[in-house]
């Protein structure tokens, strides 16, 4: 390859500006020619292509969001789109593509391999829900603001002997609720992977309550159902006063951490390095401390395994 796009596409992650940057610095020092492609599939249906030099990319590594701006797209779900898409590569000279984002994003990538494009998917999404790779760019990120919310919501909650139902994001995975639930030491995590029973939930305050404990912590994962009404049964349980904190898009925002923009720089690099060796049609995946290329059909394979292990003990530790 000779030249390469980039673009961020789905729901915004940090750590995708590190993942962009590494992209085009390590296509750049391999002499290709690197186009950064704005708003995700509706800049690449619209041919909105920048040339990328080292410096575009300056002063990004450690800010949130993207730098290329990101979409959801709908026309890249009809066929129509993918064509349109396809053909701006082949207009602008651009001979492979890396995209950065969730299973959504990869998908629209496939419609333009089976188009003869090569093409690269970086996982990018704090939901950490793509299966094959141990962690997606933005999710310790967006960890670490739920537990730094989590402290701030603790301080109230003491104060006035409250039952906090804190919701995080996630759509249908539970992961981050279960990491953040360890690490913020809650009462209880509720996630759509296990369904519990309320009277337990209730049960456990109640015994917390007696043991002392003047607050309780309940992580809900948003694909686990309406932490309103959670917090109802709750009340009705327990006597309880329960209040409700949807941490909602804070969770995308911010400062990626550490962890984030070793694994986007990474990824970034291993994208190239893919394309460069003639490969396509793959994800770049953190396993076991190694960034490796995987096929991207394991995005859309068996969904990845929700740690039991952990959640029991998780549960073990807030007995
Ligand atoms: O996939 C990331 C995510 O933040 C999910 O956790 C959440 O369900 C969804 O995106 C929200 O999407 P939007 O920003 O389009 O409302």
């Amino acid at each position: 390859v000779q030249s390469i796009g980039v673009l961020t596409s789905g729901g915004d992650a940090p750590g995708m500006n590190a993942a962009i940057r590494a992209v085009v610095r390590k296509g750049i020092y391999h002499g290709l020619k690197v186009y950064g492609i704005e708003r995700g599939y509706e800049g690449l249906i619209n041919g909105i292509f920048r040339e990328m030099s080292l410096g575009t990319v300056a002063d990004i590594v450690h800010r949130g969001g993207t730098m290329l701006m990101t979409a959801r797209s709908q026309e890249m779900m009809t066929s129509d789109g993918q064509r349109k898409a396809a053909d701006q590569l082949r207009k602008q000279g651009i001979d492979a593509l890396v995209v950065i984002g969730g299973d959504g994003s990869f998908r629209g990538a496939q419609t333009l391999s089976s188009q003869g494009i090569p093409i690269i998917g970086i996982p990018a999404t704090i939901d950490n829900d793509i299966p094959g790779t141990d962690f997606t760019i933005g999710f310790d990120t967006a960890l670490n603001t739920v537990i730094e919310s989590v402290s701030k919501i603790r301080d109230t909650a003491t104060s006035h002997e409250r039952t906090f139902i804190v919701e995080v994001m996630g759509r249908e995975s539970g992961s981050i609720a279960l990491h953040a639930g360890l690490a913020c030491g809650a009462e209880s995590i509720i996630v759509p992977e296990i369904s519990v029973d309320l009277k337990e939930v209730s049960s456990k305050l109640l015994r917390g309550h007696q043991r002392g404990k003047n607050h309780s912590i309940i992580i809900v994962a948003e694909g686990a159902g309406s932490a309103w009404k959670i917090a109802e049964d709750l009340r009705l349980e327990t006597g309880f006063d329960t209040r409700v904190t949807i941490l909602g898009h804070i969770q995308r925002g911010g400062n990626p951490s550490a962890l984030d923009v070793v694994i986007a720089s990474e990824m970034g690099a291993k994208a190239v390095e893919l394309l460069r060796s003639g490969q396509s049609d793959q994800m770049t995946a953190r396993v076991s401390q190694e960034v490796i290329g995987l096929p991207m059909e394991v995005a859309y394979g068996p969904r990845k395994p929700f740690n039991y292990d952990l959640y029991e003990l998780a549960n073990q530790l807030s007995i």
